[in-house]
C-alpha cells in the first residue's frame, strides 16, 4: 500500500542511509535482544512495527508472531527491504507515523526499535504519533519502545565529534553531534570505507528524559509498566506500556 499524500512530508532516511543500513549500520545492533525482550508480548499475535526500516527486527519477529504489519515512510528502506525476501506475513505500509495510520487494526502488539518514533521535532508531535499507535491497538496491548538514552547521548554533543572504526567493517564512521534549544539532535553520520566515496546522511530526533518520555506515554493513552534503562554506551532506553482501557 502507497499512501501518496504522505510523500509530501519530509523523509529522514533518504537513499544513501538506505544503500548502507543492512551492511553497516544493522550488524552494531543484532535483532536478537530485541526479539528476546519482544517474545512475550508478539509471540501469536498480531503485530504493528512502526519505522520498520529493512526488516532488522520485523523478519525474526514475524517467525513468532501470526502476523506483522511494517510502517515506514522511506520508500528506500521500503525498497532494501523489499529487494530481500520478505516472509509471507509480513506487510509493508508506505506511512507516516505523523499522521493517524492507514492500517486496519486492533493489533495485540506494536514494537519501535532504534528510536524510530524519536523522529519527531516537539513532546506534542511524539505525543501525536503515540496517539495514532495507541487508535489501532486493542485495549491491553502492549506498545513496546527503543527511545533514545540521554545518558548516553548528551556526552556525545559534549564531545561533538566522534570517529570510531565501523563495526564489523573496514574504515572508520565519524558521528557530528549537536543539540538544539528546542532538544532535537542532529546526528551527522559519515562513513569512510577504504576505496569507496563516503556516504554521509543525518538524522534529527528529539531527546528528552526519560520522565518526559513516559509522560507523552501517558498522555497518548499507555501505562508504563517496565523501563529498561540503557547502560552507557548502549543507546537506547526500552518502554514496555500498555494500552490503556
Ligand atoms: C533507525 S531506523 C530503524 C529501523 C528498524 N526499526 C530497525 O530497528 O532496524 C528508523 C526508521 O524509522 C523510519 N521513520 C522515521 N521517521 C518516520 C516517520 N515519520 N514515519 C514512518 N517511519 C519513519 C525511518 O524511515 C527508518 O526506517
Amino acid at each position: 500500500m502507497t499512501q501518496p499524500a504522505q510523500d509530501r512530508r519530509d523523509v529522514q532516511y533518504g537513499t544513501a542511509v538506505a544503500s548502507v543500513y543492512d551492511s553497516l549500520i544493522a550488524p552494531a545492533l543484532p535483532a536478537e535482544a530485541a526479539v528476546d525482550r519482544l517474545r512475550p508480548c508478539v509471540t501469536g499475535a498480531r503485530v504493528l512495527e512502526i519505522g520498520v526500516g529493512t526488516g532488522r527486527v520485523a523478519v525474526p519477529v514475524a517467525a513468532i508472531a501470526a502476523e506483522v504489519v511494517g510502517l515506514d515512510n522511506s520508500r528506500p528502506m521500503l525498497d532494501e527491504f523489499r529487494a530481500k525476501t520478505v516472509p509471507g506475513n509480513i506487510s509493508l505500509v508506505q506511512a507516516d507515523f505523523r499522521a493517524p495510520l492507514p492500517v486496519t487494526g486492533p493489533f495485540d502488539a506494536a514494537y519501535s526499535t532504534m528510536g524510530s518514533l524519536a523522529c519527531v521535532t516537539d513532546r506534542e508531535q511524539l505525543t501525536a504519533a503515540l496517539s495514532h499507535v495507541r487508535d489501532v491497538l486493542a485495549p491491553g496491548a502492549t506498545l513496546s519502545l527503543e527511545y533514545y538514552a540521554t545518558g548516553t547521548y548528551r556526552p556525545l554533543v559534549a564531545q561533538h565529534t566522534v570517529t570510531m572504526p565501523t563495526p564489523h567493517h573496514g574504515g572508520t564512521t565519524t558521528f557530528t553531534i549537536t543539540l538544539d534549544d528546542r532538544d532535537v539532535l542532529t546526528m551527522g553520520t559519515r562513513i569512510d570505507e577504504v576505496g569507496k566515496p563516503p556516504v554521509e546522511f543525518s538524522e534529527h530526533v528529539l531527546l528528552i528524559e526519560r520522565d518526559e518520555v513516559e509522560v507523552c506515554l501517558n498522555r497518548a493513552g499507555f501505562t508504563v509498566e517496565h523501563v529498561y534503562a540503557a547502560e552507557s554506551p548502549q543507546p537506547y532506553d526500552w518502554y514496555t506500556a500498555r494500552a490503556t482501557k
